[in-house]
């Protein structure tokens, strides 16, 4: 595990849409795993802003809710057109979207990541409770693409776009065991809110109530902090 530790947000942001934008350079059509996510936006407007060239790459996307409409606003999918694809006039045919309306949409996925190579740059956000995807703790680090429960906690934090009501119960959200099999890991975490689990995270192995600390036996993670989300690091060495 590498972490880099940034001196402002933008620096933060700037490493990450680096290692992808070297890898893009490198080898064009290069598989790219999308979170999305407030932590997300800036990256999709840093990768605007340095006019990214991802004409040939292709994306899947993390997770989805299931139960909304087509193009609801407040889709995974319509948040990726808005924030990537639309500014970069790229095509929606790049992208994989968890099938959301497939009774097998997880099988249906996994089986569409293996014929594409499987990813190489796997991009991650992290919830206050640990969860990456919609891996919410309690997932196994086994577990592959499925439908998962939101807990109450991550409905909380994300129902802004939607209200409580209308907020989704679940979501079809790739696995642990399936994020471990991208070639490497890249999350970023920023703000005073992520502290906390940051902490938690360098301080622990394999612990299921932090489903982000499976991903420390991955060979090429990297963890890009800003100085509020390292703030409370305090490694028990
Ligand atoms: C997003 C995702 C989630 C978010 C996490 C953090 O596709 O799967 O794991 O990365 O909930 O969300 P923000 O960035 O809004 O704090």
């Amino acid at each position: 595990m590498r972490i880099i530790l940034s001196e402002s947000t933008a620096e933060a942001v700037s490493a990450v849409t680096t290692i992808l934008m070297d890898k893009i350079q490198a080898e064009p059509s290069s598989v790219i795993g999308l979170a999305t996510g407030r932590t997300m936006e800036p990256v999709y407007a840093d990768l605007v802003k340095k006019e990214a060239n991802l004409k040939k790459t292709f994306f899947f996307m993390l997770d989805e809710y299931m139960g909304l409409p087509e193009n609801h606003p407040s889709s995974f999918k319509q948040y990726i057109k808005d924030h990537l694809l639309n500014p970069l006039m790229l095509d929606e045919s790049q992208v994989a979207f968890p099938p959301v309306t497939l009774s097998n949409g997880g099988e249906h996925y996994e089986r569409i990541l293996t014929e594409a190579g499987g990813v190489d740059i796997q991009l991650l956000g992290i919830g206050q409770n640990g969860h990456i995807g919609f891996n919410e703790p309690g997932s196994t680090k086994e577990s592959r693409t499925r439908v998962v429960r939101l807990t109450e906690e991550t409905r909380q934090a994300n129902q802004s776009h939607f209200g409580m009501e209308e907020m989704p119960r679940e979501a079809l959200s790739m696995g642990i065991s399936t994020i471990l099999s991208a070639k490497s890991l890249v999350m970023l975490a920023t703000g005073k809110s992520k502290a906390e689990t940051i902490k938690y995270l360098l301080n622990h192995h394999d612990d299921p109530t932090c489903p982000a600390t499976f991903l420390k036996s991955h060979p090429h993670f990297v963890l890009v902090l800003d100085p509020d989300a390292a703030s409370k690091i305090n490694l028990k060495i």
